[in-house]
This record gives C-alpha cells, sequence and structure tokens, in this order.
C-alpha cells in the first residue's frame, strides 16, 4: 500500500476558507476547497497532524472512495471495488453511518446496511474468513454520504468532534463552539504580544482559544483521536506528532488576555476551564460590566460574542451594551474590535459602519461577524498584565 492518503478536514459552514489555510499552513498542498469540507491528499503522518493542529476543522475524515451511484447494485459494486483491508484490520468494528440528500438512493438504512454487506463481503475474501467477523479490535466509523447521486466514503480518524478539545469543564447559556471561537480570533491580525479582551467571555472560550494560538499550542494535545488504534499508522508516526507539537509550543510567549463578563459564576467557570487548559494564570479574568471596560493600552483587540437579543425582554438591555461598546471604542482608534452577532442593527446601535463584515453560522443561528480595524499606533509593546 502507498503511505499516502486522501483527507478531508470538515468545516461549518463559512469557515472553509479558513481550514483551507490551516491545512496550508501545515504544508499540505494542491487543496480542493467545496462546501463543508477541503480536501487534500498527503503522506499518513497528516492524520496525526491534522487531528492535533486543526483549531477550526470540525473533523477529519479518510477519504476511501468518491463514485456516482444512482442504483443499490452500483453502490455495493463500486464499495466492494475499494481497498478497505488498507485501513480496516481484521478485527475492526466499522459500523456505518450514512446520508443522503437530493439522489435518487434516499433510504439511508438501505445505503448503510448495502455499504456495510459491501464491506464484509470484501473483508472476508482479503483476509480469507469463511465465518463472521469478529469486530472485536480497533474502531473505524464508516460514513456514506450521497449528495446529487454522488456516493462519498469516508472513515473517520478524528473519534469526537475536533471541537472538544478537552478542557471544557464547564460552559454558560449560550458557549461558542471552541472552533469557531477559534476561527473568530484568526481572521484577526492580532500577534501574541498585543492587548486582547473578550469583555463578554462567558465561559472563556475565545480568550482560551487565543491564548493556544499566541503560545501555538496544538488544540489537540490533551485528547484522544479515533485513529490512534489504527494498524496501518505506525505509533512511531504518533509520537513524532506529538513531539512536533511539544516542540512547537512556545510556553514562554508573554500574553495579554483578558475575559471578563458581567456574571460571577461564569468567571470562576472561565478560571476553571482555563487551568483545565493548563494555561494556569495567563489570562486574567475579571467580573465587570461592559459599560466598565475602558481600554488603557494601545493597538488593542476586542474579539467577542455577546447577547444577541433574540428574546424580546432582552432586546433593550443588548442594545444599550452595544451602545456602551461604541461611545468606548470610539475613544480609543487604535483598536480593533471584533464582534459576532446575529443583531441586524447592530451597526447603527454601535455607531459605525464597519470595515469588513463576514456571514457565519452560531449553531443554527444566522449571524454576521462585523470588523472595525483599528488605527495602529507604532511604539514598542508593553508586557504588563490588564488592560
Ligand atoms: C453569548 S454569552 C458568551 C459566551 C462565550 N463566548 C462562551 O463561549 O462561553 C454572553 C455573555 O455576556 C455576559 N453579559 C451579559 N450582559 C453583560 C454586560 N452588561 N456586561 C458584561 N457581560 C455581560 C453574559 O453573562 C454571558 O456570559
Amino acid at each position: 500500500m502507498s503511505n499516502k492518503v486522501t483527507l478531508i478536514a470538515t468545516a461549518a459552514m463559512g469557515l472553509e476558507s479558513i481550514v483551507a489555510n490551516e491545512v496550508k499552513a501545515l504544508g499540505y498542498e494542491d487543496l480542493q476547497v467545496e462546501n463543508g469540507r477541503v480536501i487534500f491528499t498527503a503522506d499518513v503522518s497528516a492524520i496525526p497532524r491534522t487531528n492535533l493542529w486543526l483549531r477550526t476543522a470540525d473533523r477529519v475524515k479518510l477519504l476511501v472512495g468518491r463514485f456516482k451511484a444512482t442504483s443499490f447494485d452500483q453502490l455495493f459494486e463500486e464499495t466492494k471495488a475499494l481497498p478497505w483491508e488498507a485501513f480496516i484490520s481484521e478485527d475492526g468494528e466499522f459500523p456505518v453511518v450514512g446520508k443522503s440528500v437530493k439522489s435518487k438512493l434516499y433510504s439511508v438504512p438501505d445505503c448503510q446496511s448495502i455499504v456495510k454487506k459491501a464491506i464484509v463481503e470484501r473483508l472476508k475474501k482479503k483476509y480469507g474468513i469463511a465465518s463472521w467477523l469478529k469486530e472485536t479490535g480497533a474502531f473505524y466509523r464508516v460514513e456514506v454520504a450521497i449528495h446529487k447521486d454522488e456516493a462519498v466514503l469516508t472513515i473517520d480518524t478524528s473519534g469526537t468532534g475536533l471541537h472538544k478539545r478537552g478542557y471544557r469543564i464547564g460552559q454558560g447559556e449560550a458557549p461558542l463552539k471552541e472552533t469557531l471561537a477559534a476561527a473568530l480570533v484568526q481572521v484577526t491580525n492580532w500577534k501574541p504580544d498585543e492587548p486582547f479582551v473578550d469583555p463578554f467571555c462567558g465561559s472563556g472560550t475565545i480568550a482560551i482559544e487565543a491564548a493556544l494560538i499566541g503560545q501555538n499550542i496544538a488544540p489537540g494535545f490533551n485528547r484522544e483521536f479515533a485513529s490512534e488504534n489504527w494498524g496501518f499508522i505506525p505509533q512511531k508516526v504518533w509520537d513524532e506528532a506529538f513531539r512536533e507539537a511539544e516542540e512547537h509550543a512556545n510556553y514562554d510567549q508573554p500574553l495579554d488576555i483578558t475575559g471578563s463578563d458581567l456574571d460571577p459564576e461564569m468567571i470562576k467557570v472561565a478560571e476553571r476551564n482555563a487551568l483545565e487548559a493548563g494555561l494556569g494564570d495567563l489570562v486574567t479574568w475579571k467580573q465587570m460590566q461592559v459599560s466598565d471596560f475602558k481600554p488603557k493600552k494601545e493597538n488593542g483587540y476586542v474579539v467577542t460574542n455577546p447577547p444577541y437579543g433574540e428574546r424580546l425582554n432582552e432586546k433593550p438591555e443588548v442594545e444599550k451594551m452595544y451602545r456602551d461598546l461604541g461611545t468606548i471604542m470610539r475613544d480609543d482608534p487604535s483598536w480593533s474590535v471584533y464582534v459576532l452577532t446575529s443583531h441586524e442593527g447592530f451597526e447603527s446601535l454601535y455607531g459605525k459602519k464597519a470595515t469588513k463584515k463576514r456571514k457565519l453560522f452560531n449553531g443554527f443561528i444566522k449571524t454576521d461577524y462585523y470588523q472595525y480595524f483599528g488605527k495602529k499606533i507604532r511604539s514598542t509593546p508593553t508586557h504588563n498584565k490588564g488592560f
């Protein structure tokens, strides 16, 4: 078997180009960027490396085959023709999940069982097994995804979604997915030694992701992946990827990151999450109203996910917060401000048209990411904490 694999890094709608940039930054080229996914071919070591390092992808899947399928026979034969034995071990456990959109083969349970049968037949022949496959070994979640009559067959390499970094032990009512929080930070030009503030920090996700980015800590360093037990990926390849992550972490990088929130309970939660993330007291947490926020330094960044005021009774209060933030930031034009909200009147409440807007989904909520670029003042940065 060649040691090249084709991988699909799946992405939430709107984040594809950010995921693609991350894949490129890991040294992989010739990417195909499609709706919801980035496809690339790489050495097998890309499986541990992408799982460990991708901050904004949902998961990494191994592409086994892609073909047109308009009949069950075709689905069966094409599936059976794929080299499953190159990936799934003799005793591997491989449940099949599926989805079908705008396709002739619309019955997902039927597609799943046909794919399962085809793989079983292929593996029994290749491994010379006459009876049942034991399925007591490593876990391979196979997916058959059919879209407009094209079947894409993959095996999930991640296991739990990549947003689960392992640090979130507590959360508030509306926590941001870690992958989206990382994306919000990555689209800014923030440098690790510049002030960074989230004045509506909740459980601290944005500030924690910024700290991980700032110190170049691999987001998957404290978790496990489904493919860690796969026989075709030598243990030394995993060891090397973890060693690389350890070597590239820059724990000496000074940071100036603050998270604040009105709710003292959320501050406790954020503090615990940061500790769990191994950040100790690198992030400053503070119980505070947004109206009391006052930048004391220059060239800082506010990156935040405030309440959206979707419940009618919250609206006036939320609109006041947006006005307050706009008034505060007007006095500090060197600061850049990034706000994710679904409130369509944000710009007029904040009092300024955004330099740039980007449509993003926060779960199922349609939001805009309002971006205000600061006018940088060139001076020597300071490393005092707080703002
Ligand atoms: C959408 S949540 C932020 C969630 C956060 N991004 C996370 O991942 O957990 C909004 C936060 O704003 C806080 N908040 C509400 N009103 C506030 C105010 N006037 N000043 C500061 N924080 C406020 C809430 O306590 C809540 O934690």
